[in-house]
Formats: C-alpha cells, structure tokens, sequence
C-alpha cells in the first residue's frame, strides 16, 4: 500500500508520522525488514524493548539522521532530538546552546523564553560545565523545543538522572507538551515511567512491534494506581520479565 494510503486509512485524526515498510541492516545484523508504524498528531508514544533491538536505530531514522534505510517514511520537517548526554557545547554559554543555529531576531527572546519554560531563566549565562545533570538536561530539552518541533524524539532522555530528579523532568515533559502538543517518540528503559507519560505503548521486539497498546487512563497518574500497575505488569509480561510486585497487586 502506499503511504497515501496507509495515511487515508488513518480514522480522523491526521497522521504525523508514517513508516511504510522501512528496513535498516548494519552488514549482516538485520534490526528492522518491512517496519510499519503510524503516529497521530500530538500522540505520545513509547517505544520499550531489550538494549539492541533497535530503538535508537529507529529514532535516528524519525530524527532524519540516518538515510541509509529501505523503505519510505513521513514525518514532519519540523523535529527536534534529545539523548540520554545532553550533547551541551561546553564553550558556550546555555543560552546560545540553546539557540545553537537558529536565525532570525527574535532568537535571543526565543532561547530566553525556552529556558524560562525549563525553569532556568537564572542560568541563562551559565557554562554547561556548571550545571547539574538535571540543569543540563533541562538545557538539552529547551534546545529541542525552542525549534517548536511537531515531532519531538527522545532517547532515554532521564536515563542518566537520579530517581527523584527524573520525576521532576517527567512532569516538566508533560507540561511542555501539554502546552506545545508536539507527537512525541519517547524510548525509555522504565516501565513504569512509559505507563505514567504514555498514550500508546510500543514494545519491540527482533525487529517489529510485538505490542501495541493505547493507555487511556487520564493524566495525572499515580504511580501508585492499580491500572498503572496492571498496565505495567502486562508491559513487563510481553518484555518477558518476570516481576514479584505485579503479582501481588
Ligand atoms: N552504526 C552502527 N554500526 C553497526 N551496527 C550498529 C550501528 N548502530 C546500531 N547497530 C546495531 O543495530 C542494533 C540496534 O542498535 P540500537 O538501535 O542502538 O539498539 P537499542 O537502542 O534498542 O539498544 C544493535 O545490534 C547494534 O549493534
Ligand atoms: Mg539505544
């Protein structure tokens, strides 16, 4: 089917992203032969899988990085990425890795105006060098929206945090999109973190998706919240891990 089709068949809400067959190989190691996916305007979706199935692989190809796949996709022009490192330019200050390659003249007030919504207005002129890791990607995440992405990616972007400040940028990411409503790609390691932000689960698994589940539950979420937990040991189930706490629940 072409991707006019694929999109037509899409019920009412528009698609943002669409993969149409897509395969990537590295030499022999296949990681994706005939990859399929669509993604709603301003959905949130989670990707989870074990370490080397190929999450980052696919991000980088939404992200317009790797052009050496088969296969067809659409998505936005406008995309933004941000990684586990916050990748910060360690000779300049925050506020121009902000607005790192961005033109026009109203940038400085558009970097301010990412930062403030970060909660960073007071480290405008800070080194990256100074920064906690929390500030740093604090940092990375303004970078990505000051770009007003339509499609925001972001590959295990609180993997790196401590557990308590990983809380505090989950509901930093929810306000922002909240308030920006990119369609986001999100890969994480947590499960319960991908029950609490997501709209749609995505689990892969030896190159496709194995599955695929919408999360209809209202935001806020507790974490402690028995449909959370369920969704979560149901997550954990396809993962293919065995886990005590869901049992008990
Ligand atoms: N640049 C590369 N060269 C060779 N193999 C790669 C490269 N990037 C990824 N791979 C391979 O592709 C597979 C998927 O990698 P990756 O997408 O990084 O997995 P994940 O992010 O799910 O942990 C792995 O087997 C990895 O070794
Ligand atoms: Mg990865």
């Amino acid at each position: 089917m072409t991707i006019d089709g694929l999109a037509k068949e899409s019920a009412t809400v528009e698609p943002a992203v669409v993969l149409d067959g897509v395969g990537r190989s590295f030499d022999d190691r296949v990681v994706f032969d005939g990859l399929d996916l669509m993604i709603d305007k301003g959905e949130f979706v989670v990707i989870l899988g074990h370490s080397g199935t190929g999450k980052s692989t696919l991000l980088r190809i939404l992200a317009g990085l790797d052009r050496e796949f088969s296969g067809r996709f659409l998505a936005p022009d406008q995309r933004s990425i941000a990684f586990q490192e916050p990748r910060l330019v360690p000779w300049r200050r925050v506020l121009a890795n902000v607005t790192l390659g961005l033109t026009g003249n109203d940038v400085q007030n558009r970097g301010r105006e990412a930062l403030a919504e970060v909660g960073l207005t007071s480290h405008i002129r800070a080194w990256p060098n100074t920064l906690s890791g929390g500030e740093a990607q604090r940092v990375a995440l303004a970078r990505a929206m000051v770009r007003m992405p339509e499609l925001l990616l972001l590959d295990e972007p609180f993997g790196a945090l401590d557990a308590l400040t990983r809380v505090q940028m989950q509901i930093l990411l929810m306000e922002l999109c909240a308030k920006h409503r990119p369609s986001v790609v999100l890969v994480t390691h947590d499960v319960e973190e991908a029950v609490l932000l997501a709209d749609r689960l995505l689990v892969l698994h030896e190159g496709r998706f194995i599955l695929d589940q919408r999360v209809a539950l209202p935001q806020p979420r507790l974490r402690t919240s028995p449909d959370v937990q369920r969704i979560r040991a149901e997550v954990l189930g396809a993962l293919g891990v065995f886990d005590e706490r869901s049992e008990l629940q």
